[in-house]
Order: structure tokens, then sequence, then C-alpha cells
């Protein structure tokens, strides 16, 4: 419950506090009537169902009006009778309707926010607004305004506040801004201006705070702009700024945040930059820039983002960053640096990445990274290191991405590398590592991709190394010996250990090129003494490989058509397997019985069935084309298994479920899947009886976030998978999630693909960006959308659409108007992890989707980041960054 306060003697306030609190959330109907002395309402952080009071304009003497974060919709009524009004603040509403330009006519106004209200009609400010005299405070951010920005608006010089960010504003900045003299805070940034950056910034002599990012600037940065005194925070990234980074910035005593990634800057960074002040975050990713890095970035000791990449920095890395502990990334990949790599910096104690890839560092890597606790990714890929690599790596208990490739590592692969239980990337091809394979790998339960490629790796391949498929493995061109393991035969892998002259097979393999020899004895190995088993596995592994090599060698059908066959009986089926396959069709199409049946989806029958080999699988049945007219029905369900065998056979992750076969028929298809025990994400959330403890809950969110970082990123061709929902997210038995139902999954060509059929709904309610109103353009935000969606529901509990959240009004809504304040915060936690210790976490995490679900796609945070996000939530860690505000941890990359 929010406070009422007013000029009134406080026997009044208490009364109508208690008045409030009977009504539960609504106004008590007259509060002005009965109280027109009112002086203040302040009710910011409430879910204010009935909206204003009906009596508003009483209230004659009202000079606050504060109802931020207060679930607001609708128009805003005419304010300008209120003309004792001096501060408005209605920020963080979902208002809709004409912008209340009346609100011009309330000359004492100082202080007016309408921060976040994206939902109002296009408006352009009107020059009427100079009536303000008074106006020192001016947030009209993300409220669907455009045109220009009014060069009389150098006519408000009582402004010490003026945000316009987030809206359609265009054209030139006005040089008349130059004028505001007691300007302080001048927000910008995601707009379409262009032009340069008027030097008369430069007389702004009180500036603070400068954000004019993600516009189209060009030109230079003004020198006058960066000698400015009091400038805190400089923020210009992704722009099309030339020239350089000027000096004055190195004198500046005060500059905490300077942030101009993604522009065309040249030259060199100024040599003194944080000598005077304390640089919190240095991002001047992705331009241009050259020469030295400035050895006194961390000299104030509170640096914590350290971000270069993408430049053509030289020399070596200054000694003093090994003792900058503060820093929590330290990125410095694609430059051209060179020399060894300070020890200090394998062991800053704080960093979660250290990246210093696709550079040209010599040395060693230091015993020092055992002393990296919190480090999670190791980037040196593409250097000169040599030397072997300390086993001290393995104290490094939080690291999930090691990639050393393209170096000159030399000596074993240390064992003790196994202990890294959160590993989930080993890759250290192209080295020249010259010991065995150490068994232990085996226990990387996290690892997906494991590339030893290319290395002089010795003795044979572990069997055990089979329980990691089916991940990505690569053994080859190395001087391995011995015979191929079995299940990476089966699995259609065999071109993973190609170049290894003393590899053998137990059988011949025709269609393997370059062929492998049989080895000494050939056929059966231990626990398969069973010939009737080496017959039938043989021919799915020749099948298998076959198919394999089919695919590999580029070729598109994976589904075998079945028009050409119209009297072969209906047990006649195609065969396409993705992975191992240790059952055949028979016994699937026999256990497809009605007491087998676990659920009826939209486009088929699912059934869980128990193979003769203790395994289970999940298979669903879909209908094939069995007329000659197929209803547009039919055709779309062929369309979606076509799009679901395409995307999904193709894809190799732990967090996507995994298809092992296709079987087509003339009656049906079957997709053979892994089956879950668990269940789906929405009966183990929302189901009675069901509970998930809070770590548990996080490591589903990012599984879920891995997976969908790896259709987004890491595949040539992204995919959407535009239908991510709880019920599409399985449990494995350990709970680990796998996002599942590529029905209407959508591979991304090239960019700008567009849908071209509107006419298939896609997507579900409840999930859907809003951008999907207007537009049917498959884009990976749409997909972060969704996946806000499920965060909101892993921590709050509830479902996307509750009959409490009101009428029209969705989780997302919900959760923002309860994120103004803490105990409101609080309050949206699921109730049944009231007693959880990491209750700050999971706010954290309803941060985390709330920018997820940004109303504008450019807003929402890529899935790459979703996953940095999510593994940042240790509170410890956000404590240090707690200070930024909101947007300045937005504005950084890498
Ligand atoms: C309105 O209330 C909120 C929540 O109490 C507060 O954070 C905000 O500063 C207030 N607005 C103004 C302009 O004082
Ligand atoms: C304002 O108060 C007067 C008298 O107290 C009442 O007659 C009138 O209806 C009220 N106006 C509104 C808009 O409620
Ligand atoms: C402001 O007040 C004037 C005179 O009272 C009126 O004519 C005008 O329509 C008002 N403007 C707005 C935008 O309400
Ligand atoms: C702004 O100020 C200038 C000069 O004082 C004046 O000529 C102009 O009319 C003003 N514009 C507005 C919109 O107030
Ligand atoms: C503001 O800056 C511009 C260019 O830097 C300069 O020409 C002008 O005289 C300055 N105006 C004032 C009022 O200081
Ligand atoms: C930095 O400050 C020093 C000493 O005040 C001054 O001599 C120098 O010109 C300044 N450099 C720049 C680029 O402003
Ligand atoms: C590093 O590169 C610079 C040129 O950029 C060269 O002068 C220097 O000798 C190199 N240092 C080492 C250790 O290779
Ligand atoms: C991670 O860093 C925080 C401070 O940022 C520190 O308190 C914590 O101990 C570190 N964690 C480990 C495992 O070292
Ligand atoms: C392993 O690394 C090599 C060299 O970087 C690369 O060509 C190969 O595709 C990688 N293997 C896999 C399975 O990704």
């Amino acid at each position: 419950m929010g406070e009422i306060a007013f000029g009134l003697p406080q026997w009044i306030a208490l009364i109508l506090l208690s008045l409030i609190r009977q009504s539960s959330g609504d106004f008590p109907s007259g509060v002005c009537s009965s109280l027109p002395m009112l002086r203040a309402l302040r009710l910011a952080d409430n879910d204010i169902s009935n909206g204003f009071p009906e009596d508003l304009f009483n209230c004659s003497f009202l000079g606050e009006l504060n109802f931020s974060h207060s679930g607001l919709t609708g128009a805003v009524p005419d304010l300008s009778q209120l003309q004792s009004l001096h501060m408005i603040d209605l920020s963080n509403n979902f208002f809709t309707g004409e912008f209340p330009i009346s609100i011009i006519n309330l000359t004492n106004l100082e202080v007016v926010n309408f921060n976040e209200n994206p939902g109002f009609d296009l408006w352009r400010l009107p020059d009427t607004i100079t009536q303000l005299k008074k106006l020192e405070v001016l947030i009209l951010s993300t409220t669907s305004m455009r045109g220009e920005i009014p060069p009389w608006i150098g006519n408000m010089t009582s402004l010490i506040d003026l945000e316009l960010s987030g809206n359609s504003l265009v054209g030139q900045i006005p040089a008349t801004i130059g004028k505001l003299e007691n300007l302080q805070f001048l927000e910008l940034y995601y707009n379409h201006l262009s032009g340069e950056i008027p030097d008369e910034l430069g007389n702004l002599t009180r500036l603070v705070d400068l954000d004019m990012s993600e516009n189209y600037l060009t030109g230079r940065i003004p020198e006058k702009l960066c000698a400015l005194s009091g400038l805190g925070v400089l923020q210009l990234y992704s722009n099309r700024l030339t020239g350089g980074v000027p000096r004055e910035l190195g004198n500046s005593t005060v500059l905490s945040i300077l942030s101009l990634y993604g522009n065309f800057l040249t030259g060199e960074l100024p040599p003194d930059l944080g000598r005077h002040s304390k640089l919190i975050v240095l991002d001047v990713s992705d331009n241009q820039l050259s020469s030295q890095l400035p050895r006194d970035a961390c000299a104030g000791g509170e640096l914590l983002y350290l971000l270069v990449l993408d430049n053509h920095f030289t020399g070596e890395l200054p000694e003093t960053y090994a003792q900058c502990n503060s820093l929590l990334r330290f990125r410095v990949s694609n430059n051209k640096l060179n020399g060894s790599i300070p020890e200090g910096i394998f062991g800053l104690p704080h960093a979660w990445i250290i990246d210093l890839g696709f550079n040209r560092f010599g040395g060693t890597i230091a015993k020092t990274i055992g002393n990296a606790k919190n480090l999670s990714a190791l980037f040196l890929t593409h250097n000169l290191l040599s030397g072997a690599l300390p086993p001290e790596i393995s104290w490094a208990t939080n690291l999930v991405k090691i990639d050393l490739s393209h170096n000159l590592l030399s000596g074993p692969i240390p064992s003790e590398i196994a202990s890294l239980y959160k590993l989930n990337q080993l890759s250290l091809q192209e080295n020249k590592l010259d010991s065995s394979i150490p068994a232990s790998l085996s226990l990387l339960k996290s690892l997906n991709v494991l590339n030893l490629s290319n290395n002089y790796l010795t003795g044979e391949i572990p069997d055990s190394l089979c329980n990691l498929l089916p991940n990505s493995l690569d053994f080859s061109n190395n001087r391995l010996s011995g015979p191929v393991p079995l299940p990476l035969i089966k699995e259609g892998l065999i071109e993973s250990v190609y170049g290894n002259s003393e590899l053998c097979v137990p059988f011949h393999l025709n269609m393997v090129k370059p062929s492998l020899p049989l080895c000494p004895k050939p056929g059966i190995r231990k626990g398969l003494n069973n010939v009737w088993v080496i017959g039938v596995c043989l021919m799915f592994s020749i099948l298998a490989v076959l198919l394999a090599l089919k695919r590999w060698f580029g070729e598109k059908n994976v589904v075998i058509e079945q028009d050409g066959l119209p009297s072969s009986p209906s047990f006649v089926y195609d065969v396409t397997s993705f992975h191992k396959l240790s059952f055949d069709q028979h016994e699937i199409v026999e256990a497809l019985m009605e007491n087998n049946i676990v659920g009826h989806g939209g486009s088929g029958t699912v059934y869980r069935i128990a193979l003769s080999s203790g395994e289970q699988v999940a298979v669903k049945k879909l209908w094939s084309r069995a007329t000659k007219n197929p209803s547009p029905n039919q055709l779309y369900l062929d369309k979606e298994l076509k799009t679901e065998v395409e995307t999904l056979g193709s894809i190799r992750h732990k967090n996507i479920v995994k298809l092992y076969c296709c079987f087509s028929s003339m009656d049906y298809k079957l997709l053979v899947y892994e089956y879950m025990p668990n269940g789906n994400l929405m009966d183990a959330l929302h189901n009675e009886g069901s509970f998930l403890d809070w770590p548990t809950r996080h490591r589903i969110a990012s599984g879920i976030a891995q997976g969908l970082a790896y259709l987004h990123h890491d595949l040539l061709f992204p995919i959407v998978h535009r239908d991510i929902k709880t019920s599409n997210i399985l449990l494995d038995e350990d709970f680990e999630p796998k996002v599942a139902d590529f029905g209407i999954a959508k591979v991304l060509q090239a960019r700008g693909d567009r849908e071209s059929s509107a006419s298939v709904i896609i997507g579900t309610y409840g999930y859907l960006a809003p951008e999907y109103a207007y537009s049917t353009k498959a884009t990976t935000k749409c997909d972060v959308y969704s996946f806000g969606v499920v965060l909101m529901e892993l921590v709050t509990g509830k479902k996307p659409n509750e009959p409490e959240f009101g009428e029209n009004q969705d989780i997302i809504h919900w959760v923002s108007s309860k994120m103004g304040t803490k105990e409101g915060a609080m309050d949206a936690i699921d109730k049944k992890l009231s007693w959880s210790p990491f209750k700050e976490d999971m706010i954290q995490i309803l941060r985390i989707a709330l920018r997820c679900t940004c109303r504008s796609p450019a807003l929402r945070p890529s899935m790459n980041e979703v996953v940095q996000l999510l593994n940042e939530v240790d509170p410890s860690k956000f404590d240090v960054t707690g200070s930024f505000k909101f947007k300045h941890l937005a504005g950084i990359k890498g």
C-alpha cells in the first residue's frame, strides 16, 4: 500500500490510509470531495484498478500527483484545472490515447515524468511547452513521441533533466540545447537522430550524464564536450561517429562510464584515461582504434568492465591490468596485441569473462588461473600461447566455456579438468597437445562441445567418452590408435575420428571415405555377443553413416517422400535417423496402443513406449496425407512435420530435445524422441502438488536460455522457435530442460527473411511478442520475448494470463507494476518460495524478464546476453554493479 501525504494534520492522513486499505487497491470514492485541501497524492507502486479518483478536480490545491508504476490504463484525464500542480509523475503505466498536452497550461509545473508509457498515440512536442517556465525535469522517454527535437527547446532554461529516449525522434540535435545552462542530464538514446553532435553542447557546463547512444549520429565527438569538468557518464555507442576519442577525457576527474562501442572511431585512446578519475566502465569495442591500451584505466581501482574488442590495438597488455582486482569482464579479443599475458590477468579474482582471443599473445597460461574463482568463460583462441595447460585450471570451478584452440600448447590435457562440473565447452583443437585423452573427461556431465582435433594426441579413444554423446565431439587429425568406439559409428560421427591413421573399425564400412581399416579381431566386443543384435546394429549403423554422409554432402531431402509407392503395405517405412537407433520400427509400431498414449497434441497422438532394451522413447504419431485432395489442415501438418524433422534432425544440444528418427508410411508418420520422465514445465510449475525449488528453477531458466542461444547464435542459419512456452519445455530425469516442439520453427536463411503466409496462426496467446500484431516477420527477438514470459512464470509461479491480473492485463503488466518497490517485487515471488534465501536473485531474474519483454524488440537483449545475465545472478556480483542506472547495464557490449 502506498502513502498518501498532504499538508493536513496527521490524523486525517491515518483515516485516509485505513480507508484505502479496506478498499483493497481502489480509491475510496470522494477522496477529493472529503479532503479538498489535499496537497499530494502519492500512490506510486500500487495497482489502482479504478483509475484516477472520479472527483480529482475537487482537489484544487493538489501539488503532487505521483501514480508511477500503478498499472493505469486508458486515457489521461485533462488535468489543466489542477492549477497548483508542480509535480506530475505518471511514469510506467499503460496509458493509451492522446498525450495529455493540456498539462502545458499548468504553469507551476517543475517535474513532469511520463517515462515508459509506450501506448500513447504518436505525438509531437508542441512549442507551447515553453510556457512552463519553472520546469526542471522533463522525462518523456518511451512515450511514442515523433518528429524533430524543436530548436526552441533551448528556451526552457530552467531544465535540469531532459530525457526523450526511446522515441521516434528524427533530424538533428538542435544546437540551441547548448543554451540550457542548468542542464545536468541529457538522455536522447534509442531514437533516429542524425547529423553531427553540436559543438554547443560543450556550453552545458553543469552536464553530468549524456547519453545519445543508438542513433545515426555522424561526425566527431566534440572536444569541448569532453572537456566539461562535471561529465561523469558519456555514452554514444551504436552511432556512426568518426574521428578520435578526445584527449580531454584523460584529464577528467569524474568520468566513470565511457561507452562508445559500435562507431567508426580511429586513433588512440587518451593515454591518461582513468588516471585522474575512477572509471567503472570502459567500453570502446567495435571501432577502429589503434596504438596502446591506456595503462591507467584501472588506476581508480573500481573498473568493472574493460571492453575493447574488435579494434586495432597493438603492443602489450599493461602490467597494471594484472592488479585490477575489481574487473568482472575483461575482453580485448580481435586486436593486434602481443607479448606475454601478465600472470595476474589469469587470476583476476572476480572476473567472469577473460577474453583475449584473436591477438598475437605469446608466453604461457599461468598457474594463477587457479585463483579465478568466479571465471565462467576463458577465451584465448587464435594466439601464440605455448607450454602446457596448467592443472590448476581445475580450481577455477565456475568455468563453463574454455576455448584455447589455435595456439601452440603442448603436453597433456590435465585429467583434473574433469572436476570442472559446469564445463559446457572445451575447445583445444589446433594445438600441439601430445598425451592420451584422459578418460575422466566422461565425467563432464554438462559438456556440449569437445573439440580435440588437430593435435598430436595418442592412445585409444576412451569408450567412456561416448557417455557424452550426442554432443559434438571431434577427435580428428591426431595420432590416436585402436578401435573406434561403436557408439561413435552408430551416431554417424565417424568423421569425428578421421585423420588418425592407426584407428580401426570393428566391421567393414564401405561408405566411409577415406576408409578405416578393420581391427585385427573383427566383430565381437564385450557385452555384444548376440549375432542377431550385431546384424541389426550393423544395418542401422551403415544406414546412419549413409545418411550422415548424405547430409554431410549437403543433400537437403531428409524426409523420404511416399508418393511413388501407392500400393506399398502400410508397414513399409522409410527411416530417417539422426541419433543412435537401438530399436527397430516394428517394435515401435506394435507398441502404438491405447494404454501407451500419454497425450494428444494439436497435430497428433503422443505415446510412451518402453523398448525391450529397457530404454523409453516418446513417439508422436502424425497422420499422413492419405487422400488425393488433402485439406489445408493436412497440408499444414505436413509442413509442420517437415519443419520439425528438418530443424531438429540437424541439431545437437543438451537443452534441445533429441529426435532419434522419423518413420513415414502411407498412413502415418512417426517421430521418435527421447522420453522425458518429468513431463513439461507447465505441469511442473502449475500442477497442484508439484514443487520446484529455486536452484532447480534457475537451472531450468539457464538451460532453456542456452538452448535458445544455440539456436539463435551458434548455427549457420539461425533458427527461431516461435512457440516458446512452458508446455513446450520438457524436463528430463534430472530436471534439465529441453526445448521441444519445433513444428512452426523458422530457419532464417538470410537477414530480413520474411514469413510470406500470414494465415498460419503462430505462437501462443500470452507468449506472443507485441510486434506480431502488425508484422509476421520472424525474428530471434520474438523468442526472447516468449522466454521472458517463461522467466516470469518461473519466478512468480503464475500463468501468463490469470484473472487476478485484471481484464486485458497479463503477467508482464502485472510484474512491471510490482517491480517499482522492493515490497511489490517481493510480493510477486511465488508464495511456494517464500522461505527461500534466494529472493534477491529472483528479483534480479524478474528484471531480466522485464528486459526480455520490452515492447520494442531492439531493447530486448539477445539470447547470448540473456545467458550471461542469468549467469551473473550471483547477488555478490550484483551488489557491485547495482549502483548503475538500469539502462547503463543495457549499454554494455560483450
Ligand atoms: C514517485 O514515487 C516513486 C515511488 O515512491 C518515487 O520513486 C518517485 O521518485 C516519485 N516521483 C517523484 C517525481 O518524486
Ligand atoms: C466537488 O465537490 C462538490 C461539493 O463538495 C460537489 O458538489 C461536486 O460534485 C464535486 N465535484 C466532483 C467532480 O466530484
Ligand atoms: C490552455 O488554456 C487556454 C486558456 O485557458 C485554453 O484556451 C487552451 O485550450 C488550453 N490548452 C490546452 C492544451 O488545454
Ligand atoms: C524562444 O526564444 C526566442 C528568443 O528569446 C524567441 O524569439 C522565440 O519566440 C522563443 N520561442 C518559443 C517557442 O518560445
Ligand atoms: C556556445 O558554444 C558555441 C560553439 O562552441 C559558441 O560559438 C558560443 O559562443 C557559445 N555560446 C555561449 C552562450 O556561450
Ligand atoms: C590536461 O590538463 C593539463 C593540466 O591542467 C593541461 O595542461 C592540458 O592541456 C590538458 N589537456 C587537455 C587535452 O585538455
Ligand atoms: C609487439 O608488436 C610491436 C609492434 O606493434 C613490436 O614493436 C614489438 O616488438 C612486439 N613485441 C613482441 C614481444 O613481439
Ligand atoms: C565472486 O566474486 C564475489 C565478489 O564479486 C566474491 O565475493 C565471491 O567470493 C566470488 N566467488 C568466488 C567463488 O570466489
Ligand atoms: C573442431 O575444430 C575444427 C578446427 O577449428 C573445426 O574445423 C571443426 O569443425 C570443429 N569440430 C566440430 C565438431 O565442431
